[in-house]
């Protein structure tokens, strides 16, 4: 089964002139990344997430703030990621169910292996969980 874990980006450039990251489709993101979005301005105290993909693959970084992740794959395996830096990104292949918080000041961009679906979200944890 696949897990989530930590990617290491490149970073380009120096402290004086600032930096660049470049994500690329089969060469540091495992997929075709057919949507991308971002989200910002969320509260501190919100917990966001509360759901799992039934295909979707994902890349996700804090361009800016803090992010923390609580994840949960079918087997019950529990794991937390932080990303507190631009050129880490987390990838959550399908199947994964998360909580997510933000610094105030986050940023959250996420490259997707797919277009919208809600047809692919898992939004009980219930139903989730008793997946086969
Ligand atoms: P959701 O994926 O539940 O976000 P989060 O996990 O950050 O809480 O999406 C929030 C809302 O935005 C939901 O109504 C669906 C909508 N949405 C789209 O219309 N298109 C998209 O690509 C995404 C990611 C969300």
């Amino acid at each position: 089964m696949n897990k989530p874990y930590i990617l290491e980006f490149n970073k380009i450039g120096a402290s004086q002139l600032g930096f660049i990251t470049v994500a690329e489709a089969h060469k540091n993101v495992p997929f075709d990344i057919k949507r991308v979005y971002w989200t910002y301005y969320t509260p501190q105290d919100v917990i966001r997430g509360g759901h799992a993909h039934k295909e979707l693959q994902q890349v996700i970084f804090a361009v800016s703030g803090t992010i923390g992740f609580n994840t949960e794959d079918l087997k019950g395996n529990k794991n937390n990621f932080i990303l507190d830096s631009p050129e880490k990104g987390l990838y959550i292949p399908k199947l994964i169910w998360r909580d997510i918080q933000f610094s105030h000041n986050a940023v959250l961009l996420c490259l997707a292996s797919e277009l919208y679906d809600e047809n692919d979200y898992f939004r009980n944890y219930n139903e989730f969980i008793k997946w086969k």
